[in-house]
């Protein structure tokens, strides 16, 4: 299986691993031995879509070689459904989020009778409740805490691929975080495609952060993705007070011009999202970290100033730029002519993640002479040789192993000596020899 897109599909991908695990199928991570090769899609922007159809090109030598099952899931699943079934001959199952529970059932037909499955229905209750993902292990486990999304962002393909919102029942959730924390994790992150909007009966989200940061043994929690609007004091107090959660967040802003936010239906003006950060920052010195889109429909250049603008003035510790992709049956496309030119819309990307490093960049070099506590998760992407952790802000940081015996899930003082605008490279205190 391989999966691409957000989190919530690889949490989806732990879902599909352990449904069928409980129904006899084993896993492998080499191609040429499957008999079964599933893609868990993703349908977001543009390029998410080729980059499935480039590895659906190559699966098609497996089909001819060996005639093996391939199932097709997620988001570009439910989104394309019968169109991409019938374009793509060689695809027999296909899957959205909420038909996991059909999958075991459909590859064995697949298997044993050749015939071609469908489970694309959406739900309004399927969250999976008593199904246990099946984790690799490791120091974070993510929990989806709610899925589906009801904000329809007049650009956005999530509301049709992942359905209406809907948020599980605390009880599993505290029980499959008790669990985790028993087994040795140290962190969990809340996910959903709209997570602070989690609400069940009486029960809201800031209640719900609390209780999960309150299990001995749960050091850091954090969540993704939240929206602007759902950010009541209570939400915030708990994030700058708590001492086990994260101080830290993750706010899209999207545009920073009020005529591009009113017709992307993000529900919130310029003068909003200030306040909102004025009540955050109040509370304390709380990194915030973005989404932007560039070049959506309609987007004059002076109103794409008014959000590098913004973006000057927020200082978020880091900005995840994308240029505006059209989908098929959002509001957008039929409502709004996809006009800004592809090379502007590339011109003003490239302007904002420039301006977005030398911010980044200013701020790691303040950290420069510090202590960041930092929870180690694993090897370095770049060297076996070197540990990877976050700080509590959720900067990467990376130290030489041979600095100090230590293990995963351990936090360690380190002391930063040296940055680029996405890491800090330091080492850990404990091993400063005495002077
Ligand atoms: N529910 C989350 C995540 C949505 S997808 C949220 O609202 O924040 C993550 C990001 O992808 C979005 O914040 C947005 O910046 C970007 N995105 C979504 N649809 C897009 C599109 N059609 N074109 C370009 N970027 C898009
Ligand atoms: Fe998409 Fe908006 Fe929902 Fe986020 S909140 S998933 S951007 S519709
Ligand atoms: Fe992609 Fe679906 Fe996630 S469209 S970003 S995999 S919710």
């Amino acid at each position: 299986m391989e999966t691409f897109g957000c989190q919530m599909n690889e949490y989806d991908s732990e879902l599909v691993r352990s449904l069928l695990k409980t129904q006899g199928f084993g896993f492998t991570d080499q191609s040429d031995h499957a008999d079964v090769i599933l893609l868990n899609t993703c349908a977001i922007r543009e390029n998410a879509h080729n980059r499935v159809y480039g590895h659906l090109g190559k699966l098609k030598y497996h089909k001819k070689e060996r005639g093996v099952v391939i199932g097709v899931l997620g988001c570009m699943a439910q989104n394309l459904k019968k169109e991409l079934l019938e374009s793509q001959p060689f695809i027999d199952v296909l899957v959205g989020p909420d038909g996991y529970r059909q999958l075991p059932n459909l590859l064995t037909k697949a298997m044993e009778t050749q015939t071609r499955g469908l489970s694309v229905d959406l739900s309004e209750y399927e969250t999976y409740e008593q199904i246990l993902p099946e984790r690799v292990g490791g120091v974070n486990a993510w929990i989806a805490v709610m899925r589906g999304c009801d904000n329809f962002c007049t650009f956005c393909v999530v509301p049709y691929t992942r359905g209406r919102e809907r948020s599980r029942d605390p009880k599993g959730i505290l029980e499959e975080a008790q669990g985790l924390a028993k087994r040795g994790y140290r962190q969990i992150t809340l996910l959903g495609q709209n997570v602070n909007s989690f609400q069940f009966e009486q029960y809201d989200f800031a209640k719900l952060v609390t209780a999960v940061a309150d299990i001995p043994g749960i050091e850091r929690v954090r969540f993704m993705s939240p929206h602007p609007k759902d950010f009541p004091p209570a939400l915030l107090d708990v994030v700058a007070q708590h001492p086990h959660v994260a101080s830290q967040i993750h706010l899209p802003l999207q545009s920073g011009n009020d005529r591009v936010l009113d017709a992307m239906g993000r529900n919130y003006s310029q003068a909003d999202y200030r306040r909102l950060v004025d009540d955050i920052r109040r509370r304390g010195d709380i990194p915030l970290t973005t989404d932007i889109i560039c070049g959506f429909c309609g987007e004059s250049d002076a109103e794409y100033r008014d959000t590098y603008q913004l973006i000057e003035e927020m200082g978020y510790q880091a900005a995840y730029v994308f240029k505006y992709s059209e989908r098929k049956n959002t509001i957008a496309a039929k409502k709004f002519p996809d006009d800004v030119p592809e090379a502007i819309k590339k011109e003003r990307v490239a302007e904002l993640i420039d301006l977005q490093k030398s911010i980044s960049l200013q701020k790691n070099r303040e950290l420069i002479g510090q202590t960041v506590n930092v929870l180690i998760e694993g090897d370095a992407k770049k060297s076996s040789q070197q540990w990877m952790g976050h700080t509590e802000s959720n900067i990467t940081v990376v130290w030489d192993k041979s600095l100090q015996a230590s293990h995963p899930g351990e936090f360690l003082p380190v002391l930063i000596e040296d940055v680029s605008a996405s890491t800090l490279f330091g080492r850990p205190v404990q091993s400063l020899p005495f002077p």
